[in-house]
């Protein structure tokens, strides 16, 4: 499988790194409007590979994306210290009126993965964009954000955050959403498995949970100026799905006709990747404050994408 990257920074690079560590690809192709910095990173990354796997990794211009079967766009700006997601949209959308045109010209096959923040709504617009079928543009979504927060209550518990099923859900920013409500560990309920192992999911255990997660990018961004082998990683597992036609189970971002009430908007929720890009999506059941959360959260993404004119 060969797999492009539009944006050769710290997340587009990382997402190249994690690909050769984890050998998924037989070429992956890094571009970036700077030649010389993908020139670099790819050089960089293919240094690593003798010790990692046999995945052949090199810069080029677009037409170097030809026969991608996944194209990350990881092109655009990131968030400075104390900057929201949200404020980086109107940037981000002008950088991807080109990019989604330049990749499509040679690569109108791809399944792109969306990187670029705000992710949701970069994910509707390349959408609407590209004009592609919704299940083959994926946003990385809360893929992120799921990952932190099995991180933290896996930690908490002291079980491999592998065997934690929790979902962050909504935005990927300040409005998402912490399911606690059907997190299980193993087979069983958070309360159960808390009781059992004799650490108590009180309010101040998730109230520093809920801050750990939703305040992570913040707290990176401040000690060093961004964050990238999370997301890296997280983007590296999204095309391992897809790769291995794994049907996984997976928070990323799609442009989904209806959710809890809101038309055709660009969120995460737990949804079946493989081959063909997201195959099912899941709706879990949500107590009451959760399914608020998510409304708000899909209101807000939804008024700013209107705000955008393309
Ligand atoms: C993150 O959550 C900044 O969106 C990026 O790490």
């Amino acid at each position: 499988m060969k797999v492009g990257i539009v944006g050769a920074g710290m997340v587009g690079s990382s997402a190249g790194y994690a690909l050769a560590v984890m050998g998924l690809a037989s070429s992956v192709v890094l571009v970036d409007q700077n030649h010389d910095l993908a020139v670099a990173q790819a050089e960089d990354i293919a240094h690593a590979v003798p010790f990692l796997s046999s995945t052949i990794v090199e810069a080029a211009d677009y037409v170097g994306l030809a026969g991608a079967s996944v194209i990350i766009l990881a092109a655009g700006v990131s968030q400075k210290p104390g900057e929201s997601r949200l404020a980086l949209l109107e940037r981000n959308a002008a950088v991807f009126k080109d990019v989604v045109g330049n990749v499509l010209a040679v690569a109108p096959d791809a399944i792109l993965l969306i990187a670029s923040n705000p992710v949701d709504i970069m994910t509707q617009i390349t959408q609407r964009i590209s004009g592609l079928p919704a299940n083959r543009v994926i946003g990385s979504g809360t893929i992120l954000d799921t990952a932190r927060f099995r991180s933290l209550l896996g930690r908490h518990l002291g079980i491999s955050p592998q065997s934690v099923h929790s979902y962050v859900l909504g935005e990927h920013g300040d409005s998402e959403v912490l399911a606690w409500s059907n997190a299980k560990v193993g087979s069983l309920s958070l309360a159960d498995i808390a009781a059992q192992v004799g650490s108590p999911i009180t309010e101040h255990v998730r109230a520093t949970i809920d801050d750990g997660v939703r305040n992570a990018a913040y707290k990176i961004i401040k000690g060093k100026g961004a964050t990238y082998y999370g997301i890296g990683a997280g983007l590296a597992r999204i095309i391992k799905a897809i790769a291995r036609d794994q049907h996984d189970v997976l928070t990323v971002s799609c442009v989904t006709p209806e959710i809890v009430g809101v038309k055709d908007v660009a969120l995460s929720i737990p949804r079946v990747v493989g081959a063909q890009g997201i195959e099912t999506d899941l709706m879990p059941d949500l107590v009451s404050a959760e399914r608020d959360g998510l409304e708000k959260s899909a209101r807000l993404l939804k008024n700013s994408v209107e705000s955008i004119r393309l």
